[in-house]
């Protein structure tokens, strides 16, 4: 399908400043520019617009609560749109919160066509944080329990009705840091953690086959794939970095799978903040991982 680029350039939800910048990094690694080479046709909508970033404490268990509802507002409007015009959205964040805004959004769509919705949750983090057990306030660490319903009515109910999702259509894959509350949280919900001690044991081919399993024609797959599921090794350009992370190769071989069930409808490209990053080298790899989604491979066959 026809693509859409749409910058959400906040970092309100995050611990660190710079994500904001990950749009404009994106864009001069070039990002259109690879999908238009590969024959997709692409446009760039340009940015959601959204307030300043405060820079303040928590406040009752939230870092910036209002300033992220707004955000995400406008980018839910902005995905909606996008994807009633049959279009691919990816959003270029950012910092992770964003994925309520655009995960309403797309979960709405689905509802409206019919359509399964998985979520492929790509990330050193679970993100299913609450007020009460979270660490930081970050809001960034929460859009996974909001959207299941868990979290402060301005951000469950984004889209109108709570929940956005249920915890059964989420996947998550290269899961190494979860604070103890939050891991709590996520058995109770039963989502579906495929951690590095499960890949280091299982392989990621297998991996990706059991997230992957039951994805067909009816399908809508959404990626929301955090920077920071890298290796730091490969991609230091993250405010919260997180040792032991797939290495390149395997993380190819995530996309190139997700690629050929086809069924990509939407993704997030989050946590990318070239403050942290050395002459853009992990929006180069973001690029280069992206055109894999897009179907460039290595193989020979085909
Ligand atoms: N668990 C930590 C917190 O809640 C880190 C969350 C990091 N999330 C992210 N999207 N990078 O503060
Ligand atoms: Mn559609
Ligand atoms: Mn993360
Ligand atoms: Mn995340």
């Amino acid at each position: 399908p026809p693509v859409s680029l749409i910058g959400v350039p906040t970092d309100v939800g995050a611990g660190h400043r710079g994500a904001r910048m990950g749009p404009e990094a994106l864009r001069i690694a070039g990002l259109q520019e690879a999908l238009a080479a590969r024959g997709v046709d692409v446009v760039d909508v340009g940015n959601v617009d959204g307030p300043r970033n405060p820079w303040v404490g928590p406040v009752d268990g939230y870092r910036h609560l209002d300033e992220v509802v707004a955000w995400n507002r406008g980018l839910m409007q902005a995905t909606a749109l996008e994807l009633e015009k049959g279009r691919l959205p990816i959003m270029l964040g950012g910092d992770h919160c964003l994925a309520m805004g655009s995960i309403t959004a797309i979960a709405r769509h689905c509802r409206n066509t019919g359509k399964k919705l998985r979520i492929l949750w790509l990330d050193a983090h679970s993100d299913f944080n609450t007020s009460n057990v979270t660490p930081s306030g970050n809001i960034h660490g929460m859009p996974v329990a909001c959207l299941c319903g868990i979290g402060p009515q301005a951000l469950t109910h984004l889209g109108g009705d709570a929940p956005a999702i249920s915890a059964d259509m989420v996947r998550q894959i290269g899961i190494r840091s979860v604070d103890p509350e939050e891991k709590r949280l996520i058995r109770e919900n039963k989502v579906e953690v495929y951690d590095m001690r499960y890949i280091d044991e299982v392989g990621m081919k297998r991996t990706m086959e059991a997230a992957l399993a039951g994805v067909d024609d009816d399908t809508h797959l959404h990626v929301s794939f955090d920077v920071d599921f890298l290796d730091p090794s490969i991609a230091p350009g993250v405010g919260t970095t997180v040792m032991g992370g797939p290495n390149y190769r395997e993380a190819q071989l995530v996309m190139e799978m997700i690629a050929d069930t086809r069924r990509m409808g939407s993704l997030d490209i989050v946590e990318l903040n070239p403050v942290l990053d050395r002459r853009n080298r992990t929006a180069k790899l973001a690029v280069d991982l992206v055109e894999s989604l897009f179907g460039k491979s290595t193989l020979m066959r085909d």
